[in-house]
């Protein structure tokens, strides 16, 4: 085979960029007869990713005055930061800060100066950064911290000119999900804690600054003002700065991009107000005031991020057909199942990520039906079992991740979102809708603007749910889903008759009997097409590789979820003409869901050329990628 040489400029080279796209957990009381084997549970539910001392002191606002310097690649400037006494002798405040430089601290009382303070910082810890501490007189209600941020900060991807579509203006946003926050300011950080925000900030001249706030015009001073009234946990802290334009859906939601896809994302998510009315059905009104979308550069790691009123998403769902909408989906979710009632730890990560996912579908259902919701449902339940299959320890499996996981990410894997999500199915199964959706829709509105543990949602249910009917499940079965491993033998079965007549012509052309012409295939969604090649059965030749392609040009397809189906296909079966898109793909496309996966591919492969092409490609692509995505490849490369 051929092997390339990386092209080194394409990553730089724009065109390329743009192709594509602290209490105890409370014992429960038996609901039942049945004698449950006693789990080990939670024991704690601290969040042990924080410095902050929240059980002493709390923030309750938080002011950033900054300027975005794109020469430094650093925010600068100040934060004021109100707080609230929990215990009324507590003579510290304790920030997580990350990288920051600090570089001075004065404190306040009732709006009058105290004066500058001597704060300390810890010696910094690799995942979670170095503790502020600020001794408090008795008085202080208010700190204010000058401070900069690290050109290398986690949280904010600067990017050249040479990096953005429009290769003019230079171009930040920032990712505060899950420990990042701190990255950007000194804050409490964590989803314990929430707080109203207000923001200054000086750009340069042609650039616009949005954040997950309101969106504040230009002032007299050439300032941009920014205020978010309704409290939020600090991970959804939110920026980006760049040549972005608006154009409008309706009178409330809009999308934001840089012009080469306004036009495209405005017409890819002309749906999102039928999902807002779908969502506001089931669940209740929308309380956030406007819904926006900001289609970013590609080096996004994410799909999407939930910040509030301003969704961040991968300009790869922009494939043309509205085939990857249910992303858009997910990431509206999350204003009521994480952005209002939010996870208390990172060990709850499923409060967010499988209520959401379980939203999504359901939304996904009112607006296209169930045959796309059940075809979802599926791949992502094949794609649960892989990654429960994957994982580094059993107790990575549970619904409630271990005290001691090592660092967020461990919870961020399909088990939190398609487990729990059909935790919620199983549920949902039981008690029936009638009774489970506004069971869930009390749940969002009773908690709402709160932090929420499992042992608080499995409480909730007791008392909701399962008092008045006693016999739709057993403490066991609860169990099973939230604190044992693996996927339980009650969930649901989803069964897709669009993708059983896939399988159905699948069999006949690996067996021979039909030609890859005669597939029926035009009618086929891109969630037929995923089926088909995320099932293509271990062994296929050469030869029929090639005869896919032909018929079907996978290779260098546009749509991103296929062409990473099909390039993970290419590196199993060694279908080496795939390799130059595969390499294009790597160099262009910076979301985790499809890179991470590919590198690991190409690294396990037992072909050395290919784990050398795959570290060649790496070092050309590594300084386009995000920060998040160059600490995840590192681990994956061994770098
Ligand atoms: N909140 C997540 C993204 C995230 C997770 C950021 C962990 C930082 C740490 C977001 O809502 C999400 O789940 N995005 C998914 C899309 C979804 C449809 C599964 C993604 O990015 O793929
Ligand atoms: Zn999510």
């Amino acid at each position: 085979m051929t092997i390339l040489k990386p092209a080194i400029f394409t990553l730089f080279a724009v065109a390329a960029l743009t192709a594509c796209q602290g209490a105890e957990a409370p014992v429960k009381e038996n609901m039942t007869t049945e004698k449950a084997e006693p789990t080990p549970r939670a024991m704690t539910n601290k969040d042990k990713f924080t410095y902050a001392n929240y059980d002493e002191v709390r923030v309750t606002h938080v002011d950033l005055n900054l300027d975005v310097n794109f020469d430094a690649k650093v925010l600068d400037g100040i934060a004021t930061i109100d707080f609230e006494r929990v215990k009324s002798d507590a003579d510290t405040l304790v920030l997580d800060t990350k990288d920051l430089l600090i570089k001075s601290v004065r404190i306040f009382s009732g709006g009058i100066a105290e004066g500058v303070t001597d704060y300390t910082m810890d010696a910094a810890d690799k995942v979670l950064g170095e503790a502020l501490r600020i001794p408090l007189t008795d008085k202080t209600d208010q700190v204010l911290i000058s401070y900069r941020t690290s050109p290398s900060a986690e949280g904010l991807q600067w990017l050249s000119p040479e990096q953005t579509a429009g290769k003019k203006h230079p171009f930040l946003f920032s990712q505060a999900q899950a420990l990042n926050a701190r990255t950007m300011a000194p804050l409490q950080d964590t989803p314990a804690v929430r707080m109203t925000y207000s923001a200054t900030l000086r750009v340069p001249d042609g650039l616009l600054p949005l954040m997950s706030a309101s969106q504040g015009a230009k002032d007299a001073n050439g300032e941009y003002r920014f205020e978010m009234p309704q409290p939020i946990p600090s991970y959804l802290l939110a920026i980006a700065v760049g040549d972005i334009k608006f154009k409008p859906i309706n009178d409330h939601i809009g999308v934001y991009a840089e012009e080469y896809i306004l036009d495209a994302a405005a017409e890819e998510f002309s749906e999102t107000p039928q999902m807002e009315e779908a969502n506001t059905k089931l669940y209740g009104p929308y309380l956030w005031g406007r819904y926006d979308l900001i289609v970013l550069p590609p080096s996004f790691p994410y799909g999407g991020m939930e910040n509030p009123r301003l969704s961040f998403l991968t300009p790869t769902l922009v494939a043309g057909d509205k085939s990857l909408t249910n992303v858009v989906a997910h990431e509206l979710a999350h204003s009521w199942s994480g952005n209002l009632v939010t996870n208390a730890t990172w060990r709850d990560a499923w409060l967010n990520e499988g209520f959401t996912s379980y939203v999504e579908n359901r939304v996904m259902e009112e607006l296209y039906g169930e045959r796309r919701a059940v075809m979802e449902q599926v791949l992502d339940m094949e794609g649960m079992k892989r990654a429960i299959s994957e994982a580094k320890r059993p107790e990575l499996t549970h619904l409630k991740m271990p005290e001691d996981m090592e660092h967020p990410d461990d919870a961020f894997t399909l088990v939190s979102y398609i487990k729990g999500a059909n935790f919620l199915f199983f549920l949902e199964d039981r008690f029936g809708r009638a009774k489970f959706d506004p069971f869930l829709k009390a749940w969002f509105n009773e908690n709402a603007f709160k932090a929420v543990t499992t042992e608080d949602f499995l409480d909730y249910l007791n008392v909701n749910l399962r008092k008045d009917n006693p016999e739709a499940v057993t403490d066991v079965e609860i169990d099973a889903w939230v604190y044992g491993p693996g996927l339980p033998e009650t969930a649901r079965k989803p069964e897709s008759d669009a993708f059983s007549a896939v399988d159905a012509q699948s069999a006949d052309w690996v067996s021979g009997t039909v030609k890859a012409s005669e597939l029926e295939t035009d009618a086929w969604s891109t969630h037929e097409w995923l089926h088909f090649l995320n099932n293509l059965p271990q062994g296929i030749t050469e030869a029929q590789f090639a005869e896919l392609d032909d018929t079907f040009s996978l290779t260098g397809t546009q749509n991103a979820e296929t062409a990473f189906a099909w390039y993970m296909q290419a590196i199993k079966g060694g279908y080496d003409a795939a390799y130059p898109e595969l390499e294009n793909f790597l160099m262009t496309v910076g979301r985790g869901k499809f890179i991470y996966r590919l590198y690991g591919a190409l690294k396990s492969s037992e072909r050395e050329d290919l784990q050398f092409w795959a570290a060649d490609i790496y070092e050309a692509a590594r300084p386009g990628y995000h920060p998040i995505a160059q600490r995840r490849i590192d681990a994956i490369m061994n770098k």
